[in-house]
């Protein structure tokens, strides 16, 4: 769970924009990536200087070790947040909340899918590429970016269970939420045809969505974590036999041709995100709200069933039920008089319903729901996203 690193970039090499000084060479990137080296680039945007907040992360890092691996439980009770706050009025500047200096960080390369969310969020937002979803939850705490954007669902493989879990762990708020269509492009370098190529390279989840095309070509299949790491990959390394299946705007940053435009076979292609900020948003009813909880239930006859009970009473849609065991302590054990003693999962529950919190029926089923619930968050209230 540590953290390893911001990438970070430079906008020196014209050719991608990224300075690589001080980073691993060779290899392939995204093990590079992931590697255990700790790897800080330096960095300039807008006065925010990446190589101190390497540094910040760093040493929360080092000085923390004994928070590893925190626990579900420990979560829960937990009954209040508080975040570090920024070490001089200057970090304070570069925070305005005018939708033009907003920061926002996300997992992957420049030029990935989260990353368009981001955009589509925040069409003038500053992004700062992490690691790992971790990484990018951490730069909202430690206060080195204002918002980050995850992806929590998409049409072809449903939840990202991870994130769910990573969404109890740390105390951030939902703000906001993105519906993003993805479109797959085949990319290559300058020159290459599609006939030339001799094997695709991207993350397998693009790879599988594209099958018919790729098919087609006859290529190979090469995994890697992110679309866009794999633009940069070919790039950086000359690759005149891999083609890559990312997006035009990966193609734009790393100057990839676009050989094949929405490659993907069907029509299973949104993917739903979260922007999460250090502190919630004032929910009002003016325009359609969608509130996400998680909370955790006693055993006995039909609590679930109750449980659901205090939103259709109120005439509140959910739009979303997803389960997910408590990590820490994921069976319970109860005597049964049947069969001796019995183990089952313990469960969380996470449920997005249709109304803003400003309203009295959420307010009514949230007060229902907590007299029976062991456990209830609210984890954010924020306008839905209606479009495509
Ligand atoms: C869909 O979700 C899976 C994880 O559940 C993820 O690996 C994949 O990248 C997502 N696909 C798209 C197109 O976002
Ligand atoms: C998903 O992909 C299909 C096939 O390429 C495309 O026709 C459809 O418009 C896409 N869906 C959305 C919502 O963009
Ligand atoms: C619940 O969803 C249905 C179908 O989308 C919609 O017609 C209805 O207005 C919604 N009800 C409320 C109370 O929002």
């Amino acid at each position: 769970m540590a953290l390893k690193s911001v990438i970070v970039l430079e906008g020196t090499n014209p050719h991608f924009g990224w300075n690589d000084s001080g980073s691993k060479p060779s290899g392939f990137p995204l093990n590079w990536i992931n590697g255990p080296e700790k790897v800080c680039k330096s960095m300039s945007f807008g006065g925010f200087s990446g190589f101190s907040a390497c540094r910040a992360i760093r040493n929360v890092e080092d000085g923390n070790t004994s928070k590893r691996g925190t626990h579900l439980e420990r979560v829960i009770d937990e009954t209040k947040s508080s975040f570090p706050k920024p070490l001089s009025v200057s970090d304070l500047s570069s925070t305005a909340d005018d939708g033009s200096k907003v920061r926002i960080s996300f997992k992957g390369y420049p030029g990935s899918y989260t990353e368009d969310a981001a955009f589509k969020a925040y069409p003038k937002c500053e992004t700062v590429p992490c690691n790992e979803f971790e990484d990018a939850f951490k730069a909202v705490e430690l206060w080195l970016t204002d918002k980050a954007v995850l992806p929590i669902e998409n049409s072809s493989s449903g939840s990202i269970h991870r994130n769910y879990d990573l969404l109890l762990r740390h105390r951030l708020h939902i703000v906001g939420e993105v519906q993003l269509a993805v479109n797959f492009c085949l990319l290559a370098l300058p020159g290459v045809r599609s006939e030339h190529l001799k094997r695709v390279i991207s993350h397998p989840q693009a790879l599988s969505l594209s099958d018919i095309l790729l098919s087609k070509l006859g290529v190979s299949r090469e995994n890697v974590d992110d679309t866009a790491g794999a633009a940069q990959y070919v790039v950086s390394n000359g690759l005149r036999d891999a083609g890559v299946v990312a997006s035009a705007r990966a193609a734009e940053i790393y100057g990839l041709n676009i050989l094949a435009d929405g490659i993907q076979d069907d029509s299973d292609n949104i993917t739903r995100f979260l922007v999460l900020a250090r502190d919630p948003i004032i929910p009002r009813t003016n325009t359609q709200f969608k509130t996400s909880i998680v909370f955790t239930l006693d055993e006995g006859p039909g609590v679930l069933f109750k449980a659901l009970a205090v939103f259709a009473l109120r005439d509140i849609n959910l739009t979303k039920i997803e389960s997910r065991p408590q990590r820490k302590r994921p069976l319970r054990v109860v005597d049964d008089s049947n069969t001796g003693s019995a183990k089952y999962f313990d469960y969380l529950f996470y449920i997005d319903f249709e109304a803003s919190m400003a309203e009295p029926r959420a307010q009514n089923a949230l007060g229902h729901l907590q007299e029976f619930a062991t456990f209830l968050r609210i984890l954010g209230c924020y306008p839905m996203d209606t479009t495509l």
